[in-house]
């Protein structure tokens, strides 16, 4: 079936290019990008357009780090560092879980807001319980999105109300992965919390069953001081972080490792080596003051890097907010430490978009070829000096524009808001 959308088109086919196709039509075959143009072509005159007249048809975001389980704590909890933070704050909030009710009405919501701000694929944390992941899944996929959502393994270092023995982390996360086959776009993903939560037992199964089974890991890397520093006790014989996961095959070809503040020269080629997903989070390094991420450099050494929400470290769910952050945090990182190139709108607006739907297998920008991941953004009721160009709509939608802007979501091809 053949669906065609008009409107100023603005997508980031590369880091820091926009490309704008104003009163652009995208021509859709079963929610397949066929073509972009300018006009619309011959044969397709007699198809019914879907006009969304001045309006920005953008390319939808993807979260690429987040807590599902910490939804109900986002906005507190701000005043201790990470490790503090996890015990007092984090912990204590992902043990609720274990009531799949309380998972159900979450759940529901954070897909929900997810949905209305323009997020249409994720790559997510749950809690350490089996059936809230499996409700978690299933609630991301009747919303229509898509993504990867990992059962977390922990244990060590938790708390009493929020740690597994490892022969039960092994036997649910087994019992978890047989039930996946449900769900048709959200996938498992392995999830060792990170390495001071995981003992050496534990990462050795977790990498020997990502190699049999084919699946991707996620976990979190060189986030914090005081945190490396214990994963330095934790495996004396490693002289990084990354060595920790490397050690037992959890170093892989599309690994995601959120935040990466403290990666050195050596880390960063590591994660090049074996092309790993670097995700930055800038809301989150600042409120639970992990610090400021190289991110210019490790864009400039060619890593692939990404945004995510980290909620509840972060505090904001909402993409265009964490692309504005992640440019405030680059200038920041400019004139405190390194005197770095910050980062431009259009940077942002690739790394919250392009960069995280790779790691799905999409091309760049709207590819031909590609299921449609887009969002329709109604600038109106901010545009208060007319005649703007299409870059500088882009860079203040990013900076001002809320969920009611969003008039509509297209995920995979379908309409979802
Ligand atoms: N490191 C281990 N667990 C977490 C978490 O929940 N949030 C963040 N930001 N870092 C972590
Ligand atoms: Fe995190």
């Amino acid at each position: 079936m053949t669906t065609i959308l008009r409107g100023n088109l603005i997508h980031a086919p590369a880091l820091g290019q926009l490309e704008c196709l104003p009163g652009g039509y995208l021509i859709l075959e079963d929610g397949v990008i066929a073509a972009l143009c300018s006009r619309l072509p011959e044969q397709y005159q007699n198809s019914p357009v879907i006009d969304y007249g001045d309006a920005l048809i953008l390319q939808s975001f993807a979260d690429c780090h987040l807590h599902a389980p910490q939804y109900p704590m986002v906005g507190t909890g701000m005043d201790v560092t990470l490790l503090d933070w996890l015990q007092k704050y984090a912990f204590p909030t992902e043990s609720r879980f274990v009531d799949g009710a309380y998972a159900r009405q979450v759940y529901h919501a954070l897909a929900r807001e997810l949905v209305d701000n323009g997020t249409t694929r994720v790559i997510m944390f749950s809690s350490l319980h089996t059936d809230a992941t499996l409700i978690l899944m299933d609630e991301l996929e009747q919303a229509g999105l898509w993504g990867y959502v990992g059962k977390v393994n922990m244990d060590r270092n938790g708390t009493p109300q929020l740690q597994e023995t490892t022969e039960e982390s092994q036997r649910e996360t087994l019992r978890w992965l047989d039930a996946c086959g449900q769900f048709h776009h959200i996938k498992p993903i392995l999830t060792p919390r990170f390495t001071p939560s995981c003992t050496d037992a534990l990462m050795a199964w977790l990498g020997r069953t990502a190699a049999e089974r084919g699946l991707y890991i996620q976990s979190h890397l060189s986030e914090n001081d005081r945190e490396i520093a214990w994963v330095r006790e934790l495996h004396p014989d490693c002289q990084r972080y990354w060595e920790s996961y490397a050690k037992y095959g959890l170093w892989a070809d599309h690994t995601v490792m959120a935040h990466c503040v403290h990666s050195d020269a050596q880390e960063r080629l590591a994660m090049r080596e074996a092309n790993v997903l670097c995700v930055h989070c800038p809301d989150s390094n600042i409120n639970v003051r992990s610090g400021l991420a190289p991110v210019r450099t490790m864009l400039n050494e060619g890593n692939w890097v990404a945004l995510g929400s980290d909620i509840a470290g972060g505090d904001h769910l909402h993409m265009m907010d964490v692309i504005t952050a992640a440019v405030r945090t680059s200038k920041l990182r400019s004139l405190l430490i390194d005197g770095s190139e910050p980062l431009t709108a259009a940077d942002g607006y690739y790394l919250g978009t392009t960069a995280g739907h790779r790691y799905f297998g999409a091309g760049a920008g709207f590819a031909v070829g590609d299921a449609l991941h887009a969002i329709v953004v109604d600038d109106s009721g901010i545009d208060t000096m007319g005649n703007m160009n299409f870059t500088d709509r882009l860079e203040r939608a990013l900076y001002r524009a809320k969920s009611e802007q969003i008039v509509a979501v297209w995920a995979g091809g379908k309409q979802i808001k």
